[in-house]
């Protein structure tokens, strides 16, 4: 059977785990080429997620690098053109999490947390979207923003304002990838779990899930699905959307209830 993705080719960051591995894992079963990104230190587990990919039926290499890196992204890039003949997609998907009020958050926090979810967001989408519009043809980018990117929550406040700053940077680059025919979206999932939301406290793993109308965590997969029909031909007509995959978390007062 015809596979969403059959014949493309992109690149997926922060990949050797969670959301980011389960995202190349089903871009792979629909029959698509994947560069697995992540940090030099996590090469053995992005090497596993090569090995899932290519058991779900796609193709698969790991490339490190750090998404801070502007040479980083141009790399990956090339990394993908060289291998596969061009790039179709990438999901800009490394992030990382600071649980810490206001007040107590360091300048060098607040600087990490920006340069990795925002500045390596933004660096990715000027070395894909120059790819993409050299080469003809279009192609589509997913980011990974939050909820966090559409709602403020308590101890979050860097990570909330760079994932805001993801959802704009966003919507600008579907207003500038559209003559090239490049679609660009982002995904705003609620707590999903993964090691970010499992190496939480019990009592903040709670916190962060309160919102949810469903009380449960969702699966990385139920990211991945949503992420690889953005970019795939059936979402031809949707870009410059932030899309809550949020178990009802913005749908309105939700009911007290522990999350399993
Ligand atoms: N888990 C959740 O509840 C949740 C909810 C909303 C959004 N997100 C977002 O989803 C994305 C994936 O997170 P996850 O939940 O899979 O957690 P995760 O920690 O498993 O994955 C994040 C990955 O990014 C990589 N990474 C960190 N810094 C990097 C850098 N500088 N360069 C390259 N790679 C780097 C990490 O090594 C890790 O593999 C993140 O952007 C996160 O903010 C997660």
């Amino acid at each position: 059977m015809a596979g969403l993705m059959d014949g493309r080719a992109g690149l997926v960051t922060g990949a050797a785990g969670g959301i980011g591995r389960a995202t190349a894992i089903a871009f792979g079963r629909e029959g698509a080429a994947v560069v697995v990104n992540d940090l030099e230190d996590r090469r053995d587990d992005g090497d596993e997620t090569v090995r899932l990919v290519e058991a779900a039926g796609g193709r698969a290499a790991f490339v490190a690098g750090d998404v801070r890196r502007a040479a980083d992204h141009e790399a990956l890039v090339g990394a993908v053109v060289d291998a596969y003949g061009r790039l179709d997609f990438a999901h800009n998907n490394a992030g990382v999490e600071l649980s810490e009020t206001l007040a107590d958050t360091t300048e060098a926090q607040w600087d990490l947390i920006m340069d990795v979810n925002l500045k390596g967001v933004w660096l990715g989408l000027r070395a894909q979207m120059t790819q993409m519009a050299a080469q003809g043809g279009g192609g589509a980018i997913v980011n990974t923003a939050s909820l966090a990117g559409l709602i403020g929550a308590p101890a979050l406040g860097a990570y909330v304002a760079s994932k805001h700053g993801v959802n704009g940077l966003t919507k600008t680059a579907a207003i500038e990838g559209a003559p090239h025919e490049i679609r660009v979206n982002a995904v705003c999932p609620a707590a999903i779990a993964t090691a970010m939301i499992l190496q939480q406290p019990y009592e903040r793993r709670q916190e962060l899930a309160s919102p949810q109308a469903l009380k449960r965590f969702g699966r990385p997969e139920e990211v991945a699905d949503a992420v690889v029909w953005l970019c795939s031909d059936r979402a031809s007509f949707v870009t410059g959307t932030a899309m809550p995959i949020d178990a009802g978390s913005t749908a309105g007062i939700v009911l007290p209830g522990e999350v399993t």
